[in-house]
């Protein structure tokens, strides 16, 4: 097993890639990928993506989408191992030597499992309508993901740091059980990378319908941005930047410099107009080149298919000698 300190993370492929997504998760994760002394294992969760995304064209185009957005966005694969879940057989098979280590208890207290009985509840529906089992055992197939590679740091949201928890603890059980066969992970949250607030002012999210996505073309950026909510202040009436959405999404892109002046220029009352027609030049010129790599790799889906097979290889030569060792630990074993 590698020295290097190993970071993994998993993006859920439900949706098309937006400005939150890019300067929450593949921002920061690219650029941590560049580092030296750590390995960055990265991957597609489309098994995840199936609990609620059950539309076959939508998980598709989805998963075609985010990998080419990576890509484009100068993942550079011969340093991290970028790969898809499904293609790693043996994440299914950990999950269920996972699955049978897992107290049910530990998955009742679960918040994203939770949070769908509560909903329910207060609708006046039975606690379980709607709910499948992939909801209710989602953290075991993190786990799967997390353990199967023996990460140690996890870069995720503050809504998952339970499920990393959740997969430490199941990490002890098996290791308690059958030997020191896994790591222990744990959660990074990094309170540097910002969470972009959407049109509406809400965190941009994909369940809010807020997004801007990434690669709109130049037209349709142009409308999102104006489609920002703001006060009525007129142009010359000194603005609150620290409360707009359109100065929160021009701190995400700019550099320090361009910061400090444009909130200078919200104090001096500069007009809506002329700070949206800004942050869209801002925008889009750190985008246009990726963009074009974007479509590009669209146009050709079988660049991004060789370039997940490659990562999935590297990956499997891992997986599959720690499913040997595990099938051994725990007594599925050839007989003679
Ligand atoms: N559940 C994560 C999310 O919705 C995605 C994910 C799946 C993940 N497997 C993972 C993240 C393993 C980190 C590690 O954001």
């Amino acid at each position: 097993m590698s020295i290097k300190h190993r970071v993994l993370t998993g993006i859920t492929t439900s949706g098309s890639p937006h400005l939150g997504n890019y300067v929450g998760a593949i921002r920061p994760a690219i650029v941590a990928s560049q580092s030296a002394d750590h390995e960055s294992f990265f991957f597609l969760a489309d098994y995840h993506a199936l609990i609620k995304a059950q539309d076959p064209e939508r998980l598709h185009q989805s998963t075609k989408e985010i990998a080419a957005a990576w890509l484009a966005l100068g993942l550079d694969t011969r340093k991290a191992v970028f790969y898809r879940q499904s293609d790693i057989p043996e994440i299914p098979q950990l999950t269920w030597l996972l699955t049978c280590m897992t107290a049910k208890g530990l998955m009742n207290r679960a918040h994203a499992y939770k949070g769908s009985v509560a909903d329910n509840v207060a609708a006046g529906e039975d606690g379980d309508y709607a709910i499948n089992m992939g909801l209710f055992s989602y953290p075991i197939l993190m786990a799967a993901d997390i353990l199967m590679f023996n990460a140690q740091t996890i870069p995720v949201g503050r809504d998952q740091i339970q499920h990393v928890e959740m997969a430490r603890d199941i990490a002890q059980r098996f290791n308690h059980r059958y030997g020191e066969l896994f790591q222990l992970p744990a959660a990074q949250v990094d309170d540097n990378v910002a969470i972009l607030q959407g049109l509406d002012g809400r965190k941009m999210s994909k369940s809010y319908g807020n997004t801007i996505p990434l690669f709109l073309a130049e037209k349709q950026l142009k409308k999102h941005i104006n489609k920002i909510v703001t006060n009525l202040l007129e142009p010359g009436e000194p603005k609150d930047a620290e409360t707009s959405t359109v100065f929160q999404i021009w701190r995400a892109f700019a550099n320090e410099k361009q910061t400090a002046e444009m909130r200078v220029r919200f104090a001096e009352g500069i007009g809506w107009g002329e700070a949206k027609k800004e942050l869209y030049e801002l925008l889009n010129e750190q985008l246009r080149e990726p963009r074009e790599r974007y479509n590009e790799l669209l146009q050709d889906p079988a660049r991004v298919e060789n370039a997940l097979a490659e990562g999935a290889e590297k990956a499997r030569v891992e997986s599959s000698e720690l499913m040997r060792q595990l099938r051994d630990a725990v007594g599925i074993k050839a007989l003679a």
